[in-house]
């Protein structure tokens, strides 16, 4: 057969595969998410996430000493509070003396050098299980505001490098921005849930912090997956607010926004690979119905393919040791 391109010559030995390789996922470029528990000596794991634990703030700091031998340097930590300590308006969420805070201050003082975000939102720290204030069954925006505001200067005192507002409120990247300008906090980051979906994949996250809503859903905030524009939309707005860093989320379903958001915008794109992700291919894998590793490292390219400069997974410390063990 006469034929001048043949495609599969590129394909034909391990060292060409190499050379032509054009996506690389490095551990530089995630974003450990981590779960932390009040107490001592706790380390319990998350039934719909085998392999993830929440961790009292003891052993969080090994946790988060392990990672960083492999390499991971940057971690977004969530609290899980019991039902005691949640109330209509979050107020645990910006007591100085709240075992989240705390654990943020002392990953700070032991690990100078890691880069430690937060999670800006209502839900873990509400009776009510949702992300804004909860008045007559309605989320109100702009007084759940006020509240996103105490909690973000709080978490920016205790350390946080880097802020994550996931709550889908309208002008809370301004809104914090602004509380952190004021009270000296020019160089804490925003990396705002730009295009965070209302979607099925969170259960397990919810089950790991018990912070599933109460009455109704999340969707007259979080967007309609059905939609693409409305995510331009958020994207400037989050960018002219003052955003450092755009995320989109979840990140397998969708990889035709992540790469909308990074063909558009000139900043750093992040996309978080949830919960629901994650227990697709742990369960699958346990069942015996594809190989989890190499169906962890497809998805994870995918996410960079797609043009996250920064992924977010439950994986990534899986993918460290992969890595290691490699070289
Ligand atoms: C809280 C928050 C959620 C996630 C991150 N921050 C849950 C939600 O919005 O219901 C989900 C992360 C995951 O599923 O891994 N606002």
């Amino acid at each position: 057969m006469n034929m001048l391109r043949r495609p599969r010559r590129n394909r034909k030995s391990e060292v060409i595969r190499n050379m032509v390789e054009e996506t690389r996922i490095s551990v530089k470029d995630f974003i450990l998410p981590l779960f932390l528990l009040d107490g001592k000596n706790q380390k319990i794991e998350v039934a719909s996430m085998p392999g993830i634990y929440r961790y009292s703030s003891d052993l969080l700091l090994k946790e988060i000493e392990s990672c960083m031998n492999l390499g991971i340097m940057a971690f977004d930590i969530f609290p899980a509070y019991p039902e005691s300590k949640k109330d209509k308006t979050a107020t645990e969420s910006y007591n100085p003396d709240t075992f989240y805070l705390k654990a943020i201050s002392s990953v700070k003082n032991h690990f100078p050098e890691a880069c430690v975000m937060t999670d800006v939102a209502m839900d873990p720290y509400s009776s009510d299980g949702h992300d804004g204030l909860v008045i007559d069954g309605k989320i109100v925006n702009d007084d759940t505001l006020e509240i996103l505001g105490k909690m973000a200067l709080a978490q920016a005192e205790a350390g946080a490098d880097i802020l994550g507002p996931s709550d889908m409120m309208d002008g809370r990247v301004g809104y914090i921005r602004n509380v952190l300008d004021q009270n000296g906090f020019q160089d804490v980051s925003i990396m705002s849930y730009t295009a965070k979906y209302a979607s099925a994949f969170y259960n397990p996250f919810r089950d790991a912090l018990d912070s599933a809503p109460k009455a109704g859903d999340k969707k007259t905030y979080q967007m309609d997956p059905a939609n693409i524009s409305e995510a331009l939309i958020e994207a400037e707005l989050d960018v002219t607010e003052g955003a450092d860093f755009l995320m989109v989320k979840p990140a397998l379903a969708y990889l035709d926004i992540i790469r909308l958001l990074k063909d558009n915008f000139n900043i750093p794109i992040a996309a978080y690979n949830v919960s629901g992700e994650y227990a697709m291919i742990k369960a699958s894998a346990a069942n015996g119905w594809l190989d989890g590793e190499r169906a962890m490292l497809e998805s994870l390219l995918s996410i960079k393919r797609a043009g996250a400069n920064i992924i977010l997974s439950y994986f990534a410390k899986e993918f460290a040791q992969l890595q290691k063990q490699r070289n």
